[in-house]
């Protein structure tokens, strides 16, 4: 049985849930609950990002502690994935001892290593990203572009890791293949980036209080990046169950966000070659979404809740959509208007009208008699199911999906063109039943298929599909919207 490592990036609690994680989250559900399907044994880890300056604001504005502020906003990430279905095995809070104790080990470790100095340092530090930037990144105004802050200016004594020494192992590592970074166009960017030349990066901080302590200077933290990356070696036990580290590293598969990109593909495989860990096997950044054209920001208002969207269509339709219509490497813009006209094309009057008019034709042509399980398929349609899995195996979601609804395509053509009620009428019920039991068997590779995408549709297909004899559904599936 092969294993199988996954991640999300850990998510910042200053604000909840948005479509962008909830975009990351369910595309990660999408690959563990496949992969479950074909036997593997998975590892889904998620959980939260509760360190930093950014979390110590916003408690204050609120009037909390930051630990009050972090259990509170965390519960909701939580609550957010049970509404939207997803199976992670694990759930890793950075304000956890578990984690805390590791990032210590591992801080040690890199002492040990020689890989870390101290020196003096002024950077300008944007609190939003949580990171230094350099003036030819900001606005000409002085902001950063994305939060449109000030950066702060900052001097002090820090803890330094040798990024740059890492430059050719980098990119060696990059180009073989052995970290792969997806999409293409991504891996080129990294490559770029490292090589205009990395340089050595800052690991503590002395003016964060909210943060992991540096263990042998309590006067300084530990910098929050290198805290969270290191969520997904504490959470199997680095330093703690040897054998069960042993079981899950490297990770499979880090899913994350173009914009973390250099944290996963530079400063995260350099850091574990630091600590004589092997580097994850592979990385892929999907693209941003805006809203309706615009930049999704609280500012103006346009923020998409996953969980208000959930409840007003369904946990099944926010997956399906947002995995449909999107191609998930590239940006994308989202609007309601569009995720109303597919749910009603696609399910409502796609699938959900199939299944329907199927189960029909069954409950009234097949007179109580058992449908046959399965059915020998012609090649043009058992291809589509073939390439719906190929496209799961290289996360192209969207195209995995429309070749699911080829399938759909071809049943609705199969019962137009041989018509099994005139079949009937003409006395030939036995050709009318093949023509309905090769549409019922199609169903079923379809049931198969969309498990992963749509749990709670592919539990009421299953149950609608395996009862005997087989009957029309009571209710629509997917009732149209208007
Ligand atoms: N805490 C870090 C991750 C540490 S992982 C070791 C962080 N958190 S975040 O909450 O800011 O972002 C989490 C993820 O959400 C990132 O992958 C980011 O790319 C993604 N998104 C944030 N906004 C998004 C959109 N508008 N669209 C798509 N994804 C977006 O970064």
């Amino acid at each position: 049985m092969a294993k199988y490592y996954i991640t999300t990036p850990i998510y910042y609690v200053n604000a909840k849930p948005h479509i962008g994680s909830a975009y990351t989250s369910i595309a990660a559900d999408v690959l563990a609950r496949y992969r479950r399907q074909l036997g593997d044994d998975v590892f889904f880890l998620m959980g939260t990002a509760e360190h930093g300056s950014k979390m110590a604001q916003s408690a204050e504005k609120v009037g909390k502690t930051p630990q009050e502020f972090v259990d509170e906003m965390s519960q909701q990430f939580e609550q957010a994935w049970e509404t939207l279905n997803i199976s992670h095995d694990d759930f890793l809070r950075t304000t956890q001892p578990r984690h805390e104790e590791a990032v210590k080990l591992f801080f040690e470790k890199l002492k040990e290593s020689g890989t870390i100095y101290e020196a003096d340092y002024e950077g300008l530090y944007c609190v939003g990203h949580e990171a230094f930037m350099k003036e030819d990144e900001l606005t000409p105004d002085g902001l950063c572009p994305d939060h449109k802050t000030k950066p702060e200016l900052v001097k002090e004594r820090n803890w330094f890791f040798k990024l740059s020494s890492y430059q050719d192992k980098l990119v060696e590592l990059i180009t073989s293949g052995e970290l792969d970074i997806q999409p293409e166009g991504r891996k080129n960017e990294v490559l770029a980036f490292i090589q205009r030349g990395l340089e050595d990066i800052a690991i503590s901080r002395r003016n964060v209080k909210w943060a992991i302590p540096l263990p042998w200077d309590d006067s300084q933290t530990i910098y929050v990046w290198l805290d969270e990356l290191f969520n997904y070696c504490s959470a199997i036990g680095y330093g703690k169950d040897d054998a069960l580290f042993k079981k899950w590293w490297p990770a499979d598969l880090h899913l994350v966000g173009k914009d973390i990109i250099k944290f996963h593909c530079i400063i995260w495989p350099a850091l574990l070659l630091a600590i004589g860990e092997a580097v994850p096997k592979k990385v892929f950044a999907h693209g941003f979404f805006t809203v309706d054209g615009q930049k999704m920001s609280k500012t103006l208002g346009n923020v998409v809740d996953p969980v208000e969207l959930a409840q007003e269509y369904g946990s099944d339709v926010v997956r399906y959509f947002l995995l449909r219509d999107f191609s998930f490497g590239n940006d994308a813009d989202f609007s309601h208007t569009r995720m109303k006209e597919r749910y009603n094309s696609d399910l409502a009057n796609g699938l959900g009208n199939l299944v329907s008019r199927t189960l029909n034709m069954v409950e009234k042509y097949f007179d109580g008699k058992e449908v046959p399980a399965s059915v020998v398929l012609p090649e043009e349609v058992v291809q589509f199911a073939k390439d719906a899995d190929g496209f799961v195996e290289a996360l192209a979601f969207s195209k995995a999906l429309t070749n699911m609804w080829k399938m759909v395509a071809w049943a609705d053509e199969l019962i137009e063109e041989y018509k099994p009620w005139e079949l009937v009428k003409k006395g030939e019920v036995e050709k009318a039943q093949e023509v309905i039991a090769q549409a019922v068997s199609v169903l079923r590779l379809i049931n198969d298929r969309i498990a992963p995408f749509m749990p709670q549709a592919h539990e009421k297909f299953t149950a609608i599909l395996s009862a005997k004899p087989l009957k029309k559904p009571s209710e629509p599936l997917f009732a149209r919207k208007d």
